[in-house]
Order: C-alpha cells, then sequence, then structure tokens
C-alpha cells in the first residue's frame, strides 16, 4: 500500500484525477472502475476540467460503476446513474456505451449481478478502480460482515449507511434499503486501486483499514492483500496513523 497525506480535499482530488489521467494517457482504452458518493466529486471535476482543456481524451475509455442502489429508477436525482452523467459522463466524450452501472430497476437481483460479474470480468477486467470509504469501512456497498462477498451481489444497507445517505435524500425513509454492488473479490481483480478518504469522520475506519486486522468486518482491510494499492487521504482522515 502506498499512500498520501496531502492537506485537504482539494489536494486530495487533484492527486487522484492526476492517477486517473496518466492511465487514460498510458492506455486510451482503459477500464476504469468509477465510484460516488462526496469524496470522488471534486476528482471528476478536475477530469471534466482536463478534458475541457484538450488534455484528456475518453473516447475509447470503458468505466464499470462500483454499486447502485435497488428499486430505484434512473431518472431518480439520487440514482448512481444520474450521479455519473452529472459529474463525469456528460462532460466528456465518453461514449454511453462504454459507460456502465448496475440496473438498479431490476428486481431479479441473480441475474442482474450475475450479467455485471461476467461484464466486468470480459475482456481484461478493470484497470484502475476508484472507492471511497465508508465510516464504518465498507468499499462499494460491501457492508461490515461475517465473510467477505467473492462476486456482485444484492446487499441490505447497514443502518449506519442508510444515516450517511440520508443526507441526499428529503428524508431517512427514502434511503433505498437494499442495493447491487461489485464483490469484495470483484474490487480486489482490479489491476491498480486508488482509495480515498477525506475528513475526520472516515479517521477511524482509514486507521482500521490501513493498520488494523484483515477482516470483513472492516471491508477495505482486505486491501492490505492487494499488489497495487494507492491510498490519498488528507490530514483529517488519517489523522489516526501514526
Ligand atoms: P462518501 O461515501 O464519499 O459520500 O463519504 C463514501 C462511501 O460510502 O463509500
Amino acid at each position: 500500500m502506498k499512500i498520501y497525506k496531502v492537506s485537504n480535499y482539494h489536494e486530495m482530488s487533484k492527486k487522484a484525477a492526476s492517477i486517473l489521467a496518466a492511465q487514460i494517457v498510458a492506455d486510451p482504452k482503459s477500464t476504469l472502475g468509477l465510484a460516488t458518493g462526496s469524496t470522488p466529486i471534486g476528482t471528476y471535476e478536475f477530469l471534466c476540467k482536463w478534458y475541457q482543456e484538450g488534455i484528456l481524451d475518453f473516447s475509447q475509455i470503458k468505466t464499470m460503476n462500483l454499486d447502485e442502489y435497488k428499486g430505484i429508477k434512473r431518472e431518480n436525482s439520487q440514482s448512481y446513474y444520474h450521479f455519473m452523467k452529472e459529474h463525469l459522463f456528460d462532460h466528456v466524450n465518453i461514449k454511453e456505451e462504454n459507460t456502465h452501472i448496475p440496473d438498479g430497476e431490476c428486481e431479479d437481483a441473480n441475474t442482474i449481478c450475475r450479467e455485471y460479474e461476467k461484464l466486468i470480468q470480459k475482456g481484461n477486467g478493470v484497470d484502475l478502480q476508484l472507492l471511497g470509504i465508508g465510516r464504518n469501512g465498507h468499499i462499494g456497498f460491501n457492508e461490515p460482515a461475517e465473510t467477505f462477498a467473492r462476486e456482485c451481489h444484492c446487499v441490505t444497507l447497514a443502518q449506519s449507511t442508510i444515516e450517511a445517505n440520508k443526507r441526499f435524500f428529503e428524508k431517512a425513509e427514502d434511503v433505498p434499503r437494499q442495493a447491487y454492488t461489485m464483490g469484495i473479490g470483484t474490487i480486489m481483480k482490479a489491476e491498480k486501486i486508488l482509495l480515498l478518504a477525506s475528513g475526520e469522520d472516515k479517521a477511524e475506519a482509514l486507521y482500521q483499514t490501513i493498520c488494523g486486522p484483515v477482516t470483513p468486518k472492516v471491508p477495505a482491510s482486505i486491501l492490505q492483500f492487494h499488489k497495487n494499492v494507492i491510498v490519498i487521504a488528507d490530514e483529517a482522515a488519517l489523522s489516526k496513523v501514526k
């Protein structure tokens, strides 16, 4: 694990975007694994800016998103489909057919998860996977559990995740209770992983991820076993790591 400590969210976003940009320039046909949430918004802003300045070309880039709420319509402003369009896809020259997000409207969990897993592993899999981290150590929507989930699956969100995500909805009851997510095994197959964290409320999860035992109770701790992980975190998020 390579750990970069930066001073704040802006610096984290710039460094993360630089790593994604380097990947795009080095291999314009890369498959990027993408994340949603507050953490990557600044990173996507830099990528959009660099595209508009003519530095980046997304015309052959493929993307696979980590997760999507189950039972949410694409046009719902809280869907991850909507998020990705708003923060990245609508601002760069990526082809819509090259972008992939689990279909939250599909009720058949087994089929959708099996097909999404197959789609990810087709070709060379994910070259660079971007990750945020939940306050409970989740990655994607892999919540703390007794075992690590290998493949894409349907999860029931932890109460703490519902609490954390309710800020995006009118009321807590509106937060979907289930989601489709890449499994821990799916994430671990990525060639490179870029984990971002900002703010003191991520400090304990990040400490457990980097310094704690590898356990499904802190899903991100599995990253200790990956051969190519870069962590970019600000001082607040790294405040417990000495
Ligand atoms: P956040 O969520 O970026 O909104 O903090 C991260 C996560 O839950 O993975």
